[in-house]
């Protein structure tokens, strides 16, 4: 089965393009969201993805709409970039959906599913370090720390052992080798929903493709790329993004938290706001997850640009992990 785009209506609705615009969807996947918006405006759309399938799948597009659509291969937190790789220096429109998409997910030669046997991989770009090189070669403790800050999984030390002990009679290199052993190191399902492995391999999956450094340049590079007035839409699945996001939007609107959630937000004293107009909804409706699970955990965060200059500052990771290059050299 195909990728069903998660919030479709709210993401156009956010990214409101009109005749003329010029928009990037930097995430292209199967290109749900690429079709919606230029068949709501007669505007022009870059579709992004760093990895090569998207490209084939967006040929029909191409020939639906051969003088509005465009695809280019890239990674999105270097959007502006592809932008102006692309003969657009400016933008009015950006759109990520994070994550991996149902193509990736359900193909068990792409080696992220616990479901399905394949080999250990895990990368959307299928280039650098895989999740076989991370798990063969991470020491114990860094393996626990990726699984627990980024799975959430208050199993990791027990996991990152089990993982160390099993490697050393034989190096991972399937899905369900390692999902085997995740599911020992825990002592089984024992009636749980979901399947022991899950939070390990999303973790393991973002570390592999450093997701949230993505994220954090995506941010800056739309600030970069967009026009005064240009939408920014970010639909996130997890909630480290969705923190991001909201800190990115409420630092660059002028806005700081006063430290607790029963504090006045108060307007910082910082440069000129980069984006206001900052919207969210809460969760998709009862139907959208009745017909599509992978919806349940997403949220939108949507920003408008304004005309101040760009901000000379670097979005805090607020994750202490190190980088995928010091891991697998
Ligand atoms: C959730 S799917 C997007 C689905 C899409 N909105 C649709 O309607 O079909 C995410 C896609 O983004 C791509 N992707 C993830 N991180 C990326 C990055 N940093 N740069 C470019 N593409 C990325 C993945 O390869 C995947 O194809």
């Amino acid at each position: 089965m195909g990728h069903i785009p998660v919030m479709l209506d709210h993401v156009v609705e956010h990214l409101a393009p009109k005749a003329g615009e010029v928009f990037l969807d930097g995430t292209f996947g199967g290109g749900g969201y690429s079709r919606r918006i230029l068949e709501s405006a007669k505007c022009h759309v870059i579709g992004v993805d760093r990895d090569p399938d998207a490209e084939t799948r967006s040929a029909p597009l191409k020939s639906d709409y051969p003088d509005r659509f465009s695809f280019a291969g890239g990674r999105f937190g270097e959007l502006d970039e592809v932008a102006r790789a692309c003969g657009h220096e400016q933008l009015d429109g950006v759109v990520v959906d994070l994550g991996v998409s149902s193509f990736q997910l359900d193909e068990a030669d792409r080696g992220f599913s616990f479901m399905r046997d394949g080999p250990l991989d895990m990368r959307m770009s299928q280039s650098g370090p895989s999740a076989a090189d991370l798990v063969n070669s991470a020491p114990e403790a860094v393996l626990a720390n990726i699984i627990f800050q980024l799975g959430e999984e208050r199993d990791s030390r027990r996991i990152a052992r089990r993982i160390v002990e099993t490697r050393k009679a034989e190096a991972f290199t399937t899905t369900l080798q390692l999902a085997e052993a995740i599911e020992k190191a825990v002592g089984g399902r024992r009636g749980k929903k979901t399947h022991p492995a899950t939070k390990s391999f999303q973790a393991l999956r973002m570390f592999v493709n450093e997701e949230l450094v993505e994220l954090a340049n995506a941010l800056e590079a739309a600030e970069r790329a967009l026009k005064p007035g240009g939408r920014l839409v970010v639909v996130t699945f997890h909630s480290l993004e969705d923190r991001m996001v909201k800190a990115f939007m409420a630092e660059r609107s002028g806005k700081t938290e006063g430290g607790s959630r029963f504090m006045p937000v108060v307007q910082s004293e910082g440069p000129a706001a980069t984006f206001e107009k900052i919207r969210r909804v809460t969760a998709p409706d009862v139907a959208e997850i009745e017909a599509n699970a992978r919806a349940r955990s997403s949220r939108l965060r949507s920003a408008v640009r304004t005309e101040a200059p760009v901000w000379d500052a670097d979005t805090d990771l607020s994750v202490d992990l190190p980088s995928l290059s010091e891991v697998c050299r």
